[in-house]
């Protein structure tokens, strides 16, 4: 068994998930789903391994049309923290700390003391600190705007992305040791399998990776786009041929970032 199916074992991902839900109706429109009016519906739904929308449209109280936050789905959270290769006593920083499930599994395999997570929303950060510390799990969760890291615990050897980005901040790479890994699933421009960039810090401040795996989350709060963004990624992607995710890489350093094809020489135009 793998340390991460260890914590899978260990961590009771109901302990994380609020008492209302959001679920989708025919139409597409968000609406609530109470575990005191259906609990074997919000029971199934825990168990069922799925993605569970817990805020829709930054905080809206009856129905919405965005998932704002979610507990993602397991095999997601799975390849992640496989992709991640985790050890004890490594320092993990998570942006986008959510119900807290994520944090609670990464505590279990490096340790609470050595996990930070950042999360933008007061509310959902407050309902976490709730969840991690109910559950035993005394790591730190943030309340700030992820997309500049947290300094002050850095150096980490692991930086995690749980929301999409289509820039890296920098301050991700710089706040990460050289050798140490970046995981960023990515948002509209790339592929249309918004797939997972891997990326691994150089000693020259640089990181460099490549796209792993298919993923879908919902875009970090100061990196949403519209549909049309999304719409015009997915012709750019069309005309070069459909190339297979695998062949794209990026290269982040102070100066930005650049997606390239097959190789850093054959950068697109995102
Ligand atoms: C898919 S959810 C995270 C799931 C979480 N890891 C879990 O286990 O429940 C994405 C989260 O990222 C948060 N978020 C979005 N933009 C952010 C930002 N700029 N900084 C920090 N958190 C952000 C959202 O509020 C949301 O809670």
């Amino acid at each position: 068994m793998t340390v991460v199916a260890d914590a899978f074992r260990v961590v009771d991902r109901r302990a994380f998930i609020p008492d209302v839900v959001w679920v989708r109706r025919d139409d597409g429109c968000a609406v609530p789903l109470r575990r005191q009016d259906d609990p074997d519906a919000w029971e199934a739904l825990c168990a069922s391994g799925e993605s569970i929308t817990t805020q829709v449209d930054d905080g809206a109280a009856e129905k919405g049309t965005w998932s704002t936050s979610s507990s993602s789905a397991v095999h997601i959270m799975t390849t992640m923290l496989e992709a991640l290769d985790l050890a004890a006593g490594m320092r993990v920083l998570e942006v986008g700390t959510g119900t807290g499930y994520n944090a609670a599994l990464l505590a279990e395999i490096v340790g609470a003391e050595n996990v930070v997570s950042v999360e933008i929303d007061p509310g959902l950060a407050e309902q976490a600190r709730g969840s991690l510390r109910r559950s035993g799990h005394a790591e730190a969760v943030v309340t700030a705007d992820g997309g500049s890291g947290y300094p002050a615990g850095a150096p980490y050897d692991r930086v995690v992305a749980t929301a999409a980005a289509t820039e890296v901040p920098y301050a991700w790479v710089a706040q990460t040791r050289p050798g140490g890994r970046l995981l960023v699933p990515w948002g509209p421009g790339v592929h249309p399998d918004n797939p997972l960039a891997l990326l691994t810090v150089q000693d020259d401040g640089t990181a460099v990776g490549r796209f792993i795996a298919p993923a879908w989350f919902m875009p970090l709060r100061g990196q949403r786009c519209s549909a049309r963004v999304t719409a015009e990624a997915e012709e750019r992607w069309a005309r070069a041929g459909r190339p297979d995710r695998s062949r794209y890489g990026i290269s982040v350093s102070a100066g930005g970032q650049r997606v390239w094809l097959d190789s850093p020489d054959t950068p697109i135009s995102p």
